[in-house]
């Protein structure tokens, strides 16, 4: 019986912990949170996000201000460029076995702030915090931001977290009171 129990145990703490680490979450991309962050009544998160910069952020790798600095650099070019995708996709940063259906094309993605979603985005979990956090929702704070807002990016302009904050918010005007 104490034989049965204790194997019963570690097969039970095996299970959490595979639930509860990392390397379990996996990338979902934007189209999956846009099935529930499209509503303007609580805030049209995948909306703003397109008219953000970060979501076109792949598409600057082949405008004129990065072609010019290819040229200069002698990068062939930026769009395929390893030194440059690492921040402008959310696809390029992360390890390739957790890319699940993220695609290089999103840019910079909800998951780069917020987190892997293939555990938080059931409904049950997302209205809990707490869970959500656990199961790797990240609200993001400065150290987010200046992952990829720092002097290696060639075309560096100094960061401050609260305007910058203000310029991509989207807050859901339903929480507030
Ligand atoms: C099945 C619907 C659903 C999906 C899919 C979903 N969410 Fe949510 N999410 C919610 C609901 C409901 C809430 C709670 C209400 C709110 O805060 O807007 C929420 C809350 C959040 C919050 C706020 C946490 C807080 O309280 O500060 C973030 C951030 C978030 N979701 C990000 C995402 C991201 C990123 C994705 C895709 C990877 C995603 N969600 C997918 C339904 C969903
Ligand atoms: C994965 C890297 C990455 C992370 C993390 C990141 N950004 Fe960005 N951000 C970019 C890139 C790349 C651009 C330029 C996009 C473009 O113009 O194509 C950008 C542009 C911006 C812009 C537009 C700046 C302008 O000149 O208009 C704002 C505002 C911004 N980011 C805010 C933030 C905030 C706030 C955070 C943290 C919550 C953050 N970013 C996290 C990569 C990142
Ligand atoms: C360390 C992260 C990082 C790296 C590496 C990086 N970028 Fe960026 N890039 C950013 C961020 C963040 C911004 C937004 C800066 C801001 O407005 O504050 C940006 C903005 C830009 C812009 C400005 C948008 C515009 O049209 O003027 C261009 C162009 C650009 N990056 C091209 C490149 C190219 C080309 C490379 C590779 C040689 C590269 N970046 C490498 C993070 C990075
Ligand atoms: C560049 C980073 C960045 C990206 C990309 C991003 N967010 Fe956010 N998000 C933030 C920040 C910063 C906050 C505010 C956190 C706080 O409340 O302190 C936030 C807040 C939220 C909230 C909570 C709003 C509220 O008032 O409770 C939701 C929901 C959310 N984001 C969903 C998304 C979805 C869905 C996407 C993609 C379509 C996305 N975010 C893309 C940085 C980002």
């Amino acid at each position: 019986m104490i034989a049965k129990k204790g194997i019963l145990m570690i097969c039970l703490a095996m299970f959490l912990g595979n639930i509860i680490s990392a390397q379990t979450f996996k990338y979902i991309g934007a189209d999956k949170c846009k099935m529930c962050h499209n509503k303007p009544a609580t805030g049209d998160q995948y909306g703003k996000w397109l008219k953000d910069p970060h979501s076109q952020a792949l598409k600057t790798l082949s405008n004129q201000h990065s072609m010019d600095y290819a040229k200069k650099n002698g990068i062939a070019d930026p769009a395929k460029d390893a030194k440059c995708l690492k921040c402008h996709t959310t696809y390029d940063r992360v390890d390739a076995k957790l890319r699940g259906t993220l695609l290089q094309s999103e840019g910079v993605s909800c998951e780069t702030c917020h987190g892997p979603g293939s555990m938080y985005k059931t409904p049950a979990v997302m209205k809990n915090l707490v869970q959500a956090k656990k199961m790797g929702l990240i609200v993001p704070d400065k150290q987010v931001c200046i992952q990829c807002h720092n002097k290696d990016n060639p075309f560096f302009k100094e960061f401050n977290f609260d305007t910058y904050a203000a310029k991509i918010a989207h807050p859901n005007p339903a929480k507030k009171i």
